[in-house]
This record gives C-alpha cells, sequence and structure tokens, in this order.
C-alpha cells in the first residue's frame, strides 16, 4: 500500500470524491452541497484514498460517542477489488479504536454484496432492515437496507496496518 496514502477530505480533494460517488451511484450520487456540508458538519470525518494527489477512494466517519456511523464510502471503479476497500475500512477501524468508539453501524443495499462482503470480513453483523431505502439508478426501483453494526468494534485478521 506505499503507493497510497489518506488525508483528510478537503475543499482540494471535495470535487474528485464527489465525482468518483457520481461514478458510483449514478443519480443516487451525493451532491457537491451535501459533501461540502458535511466538511462543516462537527462530526463528521472524511478522509481520502490517493495515489500522487489523485483521489481514487474516500469514506466518511460520523463520530457519535459512543458509537461510530458509516455514512459513504467507495473506491474507483478501476481500482476495485485490490484490497483498497479494505485498507480504508481499516483506517476507520483503527480511528475508532483510537477514539474509543465502542460500535460502528452502517447502511448497505442488500444486493450489494462486495460490500457486504467485506464488513463481513471485519466482523459487522446484520441486525436490522430498512425497507425501499434505496432506489435503483437503472430500474428505478425501490431497494431495502440491511443495517450493519460491529459491535463491539474489534481487531480481527481482516484488519490491515495503516500507513499514511
Ligand atoms: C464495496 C467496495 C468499497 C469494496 O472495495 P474494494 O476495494 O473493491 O474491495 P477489496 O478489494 O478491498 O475487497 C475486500 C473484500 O471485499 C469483498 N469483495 C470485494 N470485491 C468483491 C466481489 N467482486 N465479489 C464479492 N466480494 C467482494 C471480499 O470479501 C474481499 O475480500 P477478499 O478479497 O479476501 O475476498 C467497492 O467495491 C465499492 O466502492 N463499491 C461501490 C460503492 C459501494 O458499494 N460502497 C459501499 C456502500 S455501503
Amino acid at each position: 500500500m506505499q503507493n497510497y496514502k489518506i488525508h483528510s477530505l478537503n475543499c482540494a480533494y471535495l470535487d474528485q470524491a464527489y465525482q468518483i460517488d457520481q461514478q458510483l451511484n449514478g443519480n443516487h450520487s451525493w451532491s457537491r452541497q451535501m459533501f461540502l456540508g458535511e466538511l462543516n458538519n462537527a462530526l463528521a470525518y472524511y478522509w481520502v484514498l490517493t495515489e500522487e494527489e489523485t483521489v481514487i477512494g474516500f469514506i466518511g466517519l460520523h463520530d457519535l460517542d459512543p458509537e461510530g456511523y458509516i455514512t459513504n464510502f467507495g473506491i474507483k471503479a478501476e481500482y476495485q477489488g485490490q484490497k483498497l476497500g479494505q485498507y480504508l475500512l481499516s483506517f476507520v477501524i483503527h480511528k475508532c479504536l483510537h477514539w474509543n468508539l465502542k460500535a460502528l453501524s452502517l447502511e448497505v443495499n442488500e444486493n450489494n454484496l462486495r460490500a457486504i462482503n467485506l464488513y463481513k470480513k471485519f466482523g459487522f453483523k446484520e441486525e436490522g432492515f430498512r425497507k425501499d431505502y434505496y432506489r435503483n439508478s437503472e430500474t428505478g426501483k425501490l431497494e431495502n437496507a440491511l443495517v450493519m453494526w460491529l459491535n463491539p468494534v474489534i481487531k480481527t485478521e481482516s484488519l490491515m496496518p495503516i500507513c499514511t
């Protein structure tokens, strides 16, 4: 992972993070205004994964002490499948351990097996369900979300060492 760096999201990276979200989530991606709002949210922490100043992924965490909540997370399509998602999620779990956040939750589309597998690797468990939470950007149909929890936040074999 030595070619990759993790930085706090700031205005310099905002447009690239926004464009990755658009690439990944189409009509249902966040607006630029939503990203900007999160930069000004005292509870929100966002980081980007970069390769030579090019953003290739991002992740957001709300610090709802004593819990954390992952708001948005993605790796640029052409970089997926190279453990970079696992690396960014490891970074956030290290942050939770460091900040003494006891549990971590998120919502994920029940059809998003890639992400569900990734979360399960870290010990997240399905603990809730939100009916019709997402709209499929291609079919327009409503899809359900799983609510997944890592409770307590623990180190697993999947947790990668971070060198930023
Ligand atoms: C989900 C996402 C962040 C994963 O990032 P990634 O860099 O592609 O994943 P990694 O290479 O780190 O894979 C880590 C684990 O995820 C799971 N995974 C990744 N790609 C997968 C695939 N194509 N099929 C099934 N599981 C997969 C596996 O458990 C994998 O571990 P393994 O390689 O030991 O089998 C990425 O695919 C993405 O950005 N998807 C679109 C946006 C999204 O779904 N965000 C999450 C919203 S909740």
